[in-house]
Parts: C-alpha cells; sequence; structure tokens
C-alpha cells in the first residue's frame, strides 16, 4: 500500500482503551493506508550512553517510523502528561542528535482517559514535543475521548455515538498526510 503510517501507543495495558481506540480508528482509514503498530515494550529505557550503539529494539523502531509516511500517536494521560513508556520511545527515536526518525513526519494526536478531560493536558505536551521534533502536527479536529460504556461494539468497531465524530478525524488526518509527503 501506498501510505504506511507508524503507529505509537502511550499504553502497555492489555486492555488498554486506547490500542482499542487506534484499532477502531484503522478501520475507518482508507484502503491504500496501512498502520502499523510499533512495539515499545521491548526498548530499554533510554540511556544517551548507547547512542553510538543503539540496541535492536531501538534501530527497528527507528527503521518503522523513518520508511513510515506519518506517525500517529494515540496515548493516555499519565499525571496529566505523556505516559513514560511513550517517552522513552520517542526519545529513543529522536536520537543520536541530528539522526532524529521523526523530522518532518506528519503527525497526528489522539487519546482517551477514563477521566473527564480524556487526556488533553498529554495531548497538550506530546504536542509541544513533537514541535520541537519538527513534525508537521495536525491541530484540529482535537479529539478527547471520555472514555465510556459503548465506546466500542462487540466487534471492536467504533460505536455508533463517535464514529461520525472519529471518522472526521481520520478524513483530516488522512489529507494531513497526503498533503505532506
Ligand atoms: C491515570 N489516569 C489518568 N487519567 C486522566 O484523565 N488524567 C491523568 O492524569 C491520569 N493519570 C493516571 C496516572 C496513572 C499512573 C495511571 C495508571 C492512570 C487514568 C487513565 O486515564 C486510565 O487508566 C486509562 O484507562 C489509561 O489508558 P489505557 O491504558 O486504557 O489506554
Amino acid at each position: 500500500s501506498q501510505y504506511r503510517i507508524a503507529v505509537l501507543i502511550g499504553s502497555l495495558r492489555r486492555e488498554s482503551i486506547n490500542r482499542q481506540l487506534a484499532h477502531g480508528l484503522f478501520k475507518l482509514g482508507p484502503a491504500d493506508f496501512e498502520f502499523h503498530e510499533c512495539r515499545i515494550d521491548d526498548l530499554p529505557l533510554y540511556n544517551q550512553d548507547d547512542d553510538s550503539h543503539q540496541a535492536a529494539p531501538v534501530k527497528r523502531l527507528k527503521q518503522e517510523i523513518s520508511g513510515a509516511k506519518g506517525v500517529m500517536f494515540v496515548t493516555p494521560e499519565y499525571n496529566r502528561s505523556v505516559p513514560g513508556v511513550l517517552k522513552n520511545a520517542i526519545d529513543h527515536a529522536s536520537r543520536p542528535y541530528g539522526q532524529s526518525a521523526f523530522a518532518g513526519k506528519p503527525a497526528g494526536v489522539i487519546g482517551a482517559s477514563i477521566g473527564s478531560i480524556g487526556s488533553a493536558l498529554a495531548q497538550q505536551h506530546l504536542r509541544n514535543t513533537l514541535a520541537y521534533l519538527d513534525m508537521p502536527t495536525m491541530g484540529q479536529p482535537e479529539v478527547f475521548i471520555h472514555a465510556k460504556e459503548g465506546l466500542f461494539g462487540d466487534d471492536g468497531q467504533i460505536g455508533e455515538g463517535s464514529r461520525k465524530f472519529l471518522q472526521e478525524w481520520m478524513d483530516r488526518y488522512v489529507d494531513w498526510v497526503k498533503s505532506h509527503s
């Protein structure tokens, strides 16, 4: 397929709402988009001493991002910010200095939380990081999902109540990626 998107999910939890949201969104993408969930649970903790000999999982992550037309971030909020596991992955793929995998890649940010502000602060913090990483990041529509019963159907598809809204996000993200590649 023509447009491969690297997807970074900010939760390692088996039943993660954000992973379900990501997979529900994949189904809303067009046929020429392929979404690849990047593995981040086997990355070591970032240590700058290792920049000259990055571990195999770090190299893999960087290749997945480098080879993608865009990057999608789907994240919960931990203590009003970006979960450490996601920040760790970002730090890895941004290094060594001058060899970031992210530069210029169009980004989309979305997230869900059981809290009423639905990951808004985590997303805002993430946007600061993406600006520094020189990633053109879609500004609108913002989506802060307050996860409640019925968000997903039994088949894992996004429920009727949110589908139109999330389809709009996906359509805009697809345009965003195409206009930056
Ligand atoms: C949370 N949660 C949370 N929610 C929120 O809206 N704002 C927050 O600051 C936090 N902080 C926070 C810290 C930590 C350490 C945990 C474990 C959780 C709740 C969070 O939204 C909830 O656990 C989600 O279900 C996490 O997303 P996943 O794992 O379901 O994708």
